[in-house]
């Protein structure tokens, strides 16, 4: 399936992927979105200063633009801790299409990281040690050993790839989180937030980015500070929504 180069407006390169009929990143800025979506609600740094350590599941390692921002924001601002990424792909890029994404990064290590990882598959060096599961995430999930901080949920849209949206992969992905570990994602559809609440998820309003509609956090369970909240009346129809669904299926 075709993939079209398309600058954001950061000044980062993304793809458009003609089959989903999406680009892998928000036109704002892919690396912006990085940082502003995964990255900064998701904690990571926090947790690495606090423990010495933290642990991401990356879901839809795509062009590694998530990833590789994660590591780059740990070490400068956690510098000493490690680092430890699963990502989930089903989907792989050659590294001739990756190459102009890898060279776009903020530095030069970052670009030898991923080139190393795609190649390998797993990658460890001082504090990062990385992995990347080749497959379906909703079956390469039961592959995985618990214990995340942190999961980056970016797969196209539910309409484009509904099951990694579903509850049971989305069960699944909180079974293996961490206690207090958080979800950020770029979708506010409600029922992507039903179903990470049907899953166990605490949630909350993830930012917005760029011109994007606000995106959803979820944490399992409770997190200081908590969540930025929903509003209200957002709130009470999703609990509409799930007492509805759960009286369908009890009848
Ligand atoms: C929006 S892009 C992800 C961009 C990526 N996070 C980055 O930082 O470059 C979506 C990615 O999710 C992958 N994907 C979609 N559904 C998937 C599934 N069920 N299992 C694994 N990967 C999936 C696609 O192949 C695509 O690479």
């Amino acid at each position: 399936m075709e993939r079209i180069p398309v600058l954001t407006s950061d000044g980062s390169p993304t793809l458009y992927h003609e089959g989903a009929g999406e680009h892998y990143h928000s036109l704002s800025g892919a690396h912006l979105e990085a940082r502003q979506r995964y990255v900064w609600p998701c904690r990571i740094v926090e947790t690495a200063l606090l423990r010495g350590r933290v642990k991401i599941l990356d879901i839809g390692f795509g062009l590694g633009t998530n990833l590789a921002w994660a590591v780059h924001e740990v070490q400068r601002g956690a510098p000493g801790a490690t680092i430890e990424i699963v990502s989930l792909e089903r989907d792989l890029l050659s590294l001739s299409s990756l190459a102009p994404h890898l060279e776009a990064l903020p530095e030069a290590r970052l670009s030898v990281m991923l080139r190393g990882l795609v190649t390998h598959l797993r990658w460890r060096q001082s504090g990062v040690d990385l992995a990347l599961l080749v497959g379906d995430a909703t079956r390469e999930i039961l592959n995985v050993e618990a214990g995340f901080d942190a999961a980056f949920l970016d797969p196209f849209s539910p309409k484009r790839n509904p099951e990694p949206w579903k509850v049971p992969f989305l069960a699944s992905v909180r079974s293996l989180m961490a206690e207090g570990g958080i979800l950020s994602t770029y979708s506010s559809a409600r029922s992507v937030r039903c179903a990470l609440l049907r899953s166990g998820w605490q949630i909350g309003l993830g930012p917005a980015v760029g011109t994007k509609s606000s995106g959803t956090v979820a944490s399992a369970g409770s997190v200081i500070p908590p969540l930025p909240p929903l509003d209200e009346k957002v709130r009470r129809k999703l609990e509409q929504r799930i007492a509805s669904v759960e009286e369908e299926e009890t009848e």
